[in-house]
């Protein structure tokens, strides 16, 4: 089976890239699972100072898979959901983790930006997170990082409206730390590992966990996991998903309130 997800270390920097352009780099279960046993696997390697998540081709990420999510509606999707691990992995994870982003981050693409601790966006970077329009509710714990980094109001726009934000807003809202031109971004993201990776790495870790309550990101993901796994089996979200795959706009308006 093709690799997905590209997994590289050197000197010190673990980089995990999506590499599923065709899809543009749309997260599949086993793309989660292979994030998660990468970052998990970095919590004991001395050799994983720093993790930077990026992705081949036009975009970042089109965000989850639209076919898995129909499926899971439809009944399916019974064994291991991989993305649980994934989104732990990223709570627990006492490494700096970078994320260098060019074109669209859909969903989960935005959503683990608020969990990287710097963020690199091509001047071309377009961030969003659809969840309403898909008939679904935020995850990864953005129902409470989202609003407390750029307010409810601009939150609940990208949420409830599936609004975009440019890198200019994302940079002066504090949803990323730099704007490249395209042809920089890899190499700036690599020159902000690479000074991390050479700082001591126990207080890079006591730092991050002084910054962050793990535990009310944990609490906010299993209440957001629950809503979630309801309104994947609504009529709601099988008029989404039916939508996404005819390549129409849903039409909400005909299903009853
Ligand atoms: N899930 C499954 N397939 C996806 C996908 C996703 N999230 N995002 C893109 N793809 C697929 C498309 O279905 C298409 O496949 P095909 O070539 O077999 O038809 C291919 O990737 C290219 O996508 P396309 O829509 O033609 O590219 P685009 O540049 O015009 O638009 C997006 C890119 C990301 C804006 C658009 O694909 C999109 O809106 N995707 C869905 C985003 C979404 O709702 N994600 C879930 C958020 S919770």
């Amino acid at each position: 089976m093709t690799e997905h997800v590209v997994v590289e270390k050197d000197k010190g920097i673990l980089t995990l890239t999506l590499a599923r352009p065709d899809k543009k780099n749309a997260l599949t279960n086993a793309m989660y699972g292979k994030l998660a046993d990468a970052i998990e696997a970095a919590e004991t390697d001395t050799a994983a100072r720093v993790i930077l998540i990026r992705g081949q081709g036009d975009m970042f990420t089109g965000g989850n898979d639209v076919g898995e999510f129909a499926a899971i509606a439809a009944g399916g999707g019974r064994g291991e959901q991989h993305v649980h691990r994934f989104l732990r992995a990223l709570v627990e994870c006492s490494r700096p983790l970078i994320a260098a982003v060019q074109g669209r981050a859909v969903g989960i693409g935005t959503t683990m930006l608020l969990h990287c601790d710097l963020v690199v966006l091509a001047d071309n970077a377009l961030l969003s997170t659809p969840f309403v329009s898909l008939a679904l509710v935020p995850e990864a714990a953005s129902s409470l990082l989202l609003p407390l980094r750029i307010g409810h109001g601009r939150a609940y726009e990208m949420f409830a409206l599936g609004e975009t934000v440019s890198a200019k807003n994302a940079l002066d809202w504090g949803l990323a730390n730099r704007v490249v031109p395209l042809d920089r971004l890899y190499e700036t993201a690599g020159e902000l590992a690479a000074r991390l990776a050479a700082q001591p790495v126990g207080a890079l870790a006591a730092t991050k966990r002084l910054m962050r309550r793990a535990d009310a990101l944990a609490a906010q993901i299993a209440a957001e996991s629950e809503c979630f796994a309801e309104r994947l089996r609504t009529a709601e979200a099988r008029e989404a998903f039916t939508a996404f795959a005819e390549r129409r706009p849903p039409d909400f308006m005909k299903l009853a309130s």
